[in-house]
């Protein structure tokens, strides 16, 4: 098992802080509308989405009333893989993708005949913002032995250096297969789940070193406090939070994986390690049941985030309306790079339509 990080990633980090700080200080919150102007928006969204022939895809973090709008008219709502898979089956003209830019990105890089439009084009992501492609195509082109894997959540241009592209759902078990084969992998850009996967399978994986400002918030020693305090609880984690805190939980995995076992687990109290958005299907899914959000650093420590994702909280029934009014905001990506990051995106499509995928731990 080899773990090197080689120099230049530490200096980068330093230079990703920075970075990431400049984004969070565009992460403008959207202003919280009252009932009667969320109705009217709603109303006013599905018209034109129907004039347009529009079809809204949400992710489990976006505000409760975008999934919500996305499951009445006839939209989606799902974790990165769904996303783009029903993305790329839907016949709609335009996609309006609530979420942040790397989701938008594969839906384009999917469905290139589609108009792809999002309610902000400034909601990023820390991952994607700690691996700029040059460093990371540089980095490869010193193990060209190795096979490179990147997580979902990055450029089209780093997807389009990549062999494979994986979502938390499916990442363990593309590494697995990658491992039965012989091959030894480079994985970026998140560390946690980098060394997660590394873990769980003994893989030989070279590992960028970037991490989700959201989930590196969790805090291993308050989430072992909190057990003692719910000893029945189940501990759902998902797997870009920091080894501790994943070592505590009962099960790791993605999105659609956390809801599934929260709505199959036996536990009648549950804590939820990821952006707290996730909550609004929870309840949905299990109404019985009580979820509690893992302990972060909290609003007055060091947290910057405390479980929910400022860029993700950036989509809003105001900016869906005028990108969508506009057909502004839309997502462009070099059609070469875009046919080049098609495939490792489509060979990640292929190995989810060709296997079961595995959960690990049980709820
Ligand atoms: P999922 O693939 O589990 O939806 O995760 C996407 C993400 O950005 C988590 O922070
Ligand atoms: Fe990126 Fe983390 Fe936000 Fe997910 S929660 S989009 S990994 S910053």
């Amino acid at each position: 098992m080899n773990q090197i990080k080689p120099t230049e990633i530490s200096v980068k980090l330093s230079a990703d802080t920075v970075r990431v700080r400049e984004y969070l200080d565009r992460a403008v919150r959207p202003a919280v509308l009252d009932e009667e102007a969320q109705k009217t928006y709603k109303t006013n969204i599905k018209q034109l989405m129907q004039q347009k022939n529009a079809r809204l895809v949400a992710h489990y973090y976006t505000d409760g009333v975008l999934q919500d709008l996305a499951e009445e008219s006839g939209g989606f709502v799902g974790d990165s893989l769904e996303m783009a898979r029903f993305g790329r089956d839907c016949d709609a003209e335009i996609l309006i993708v609530a979420g942040v830019k790397f989701m938008g990105e594969s839906a384009k890089i999917l469905s290139p005949e589609k108009t792809v439009l999002m309610p902000t084009l400034e909601a990023t992501c820390s991952l994607d913002i700690g691996c700029p492609v040059g460093e990371f195509s540089a980095f490869c082109d010193e193990h060209p032995d190795r096979t490179v894997v990147v997580y979902a959540n990055t450029s089209a241009a780093v997807k389009a250096r990549a062999d494979w592209v994986v979502t938390s759902s499916i990442a363990l078990d593309v590494v697995e297969h990658l491992m039965d084969e012989g091959k030894k992998v480079i994985w970026a850009p998140d560390k946690h789940l980098g060394s997660y996967i590394q873990k769980t399978t003994g893989a030989d994986m070279l590992l960028w070193d970037a991490a989700c400002i959201v989930h590196e918030e969790f805090k291993a020693r308050g989430l072992a406090d909190m057990r003692k305090l719910y000893p029945n609880a189940a501990i759902l984690a998902h797997p870009e939070s920091p080894s501790a805190v994943l070592e505590i939980a009962d099960l790791v995995g993605s999105t659609t994986q956390i809801i599934n076992a929260a709505k199959q687990s036996e536990k009648t109290e549950i804590i939820v390690a990821t952006d707290q958005g996730i909550f609004h299907r929870l309840q949905q899914v299990a109404p019985e049941k009580k979820f509690i959000i893992a302990p972060t650093a909290g609003n007055d420590a060091t947290c910057r985030s405390c479980a929910q994702c400022p860029w993700m909280a950036m989509n809003s029934l105001e900016s869906l309306y005028g990108s969508l009014q506009k057909t502004g905001n839309e997502i462009h990506v070099d059609s070469a790079l875009a046919a080049q990051a098609m495939i490792p995106l489509q060979r990640m499509l292929d190995f989810a339509a060709n296997n079961q995928l595995k959960v690990r731990g049980k709820a």
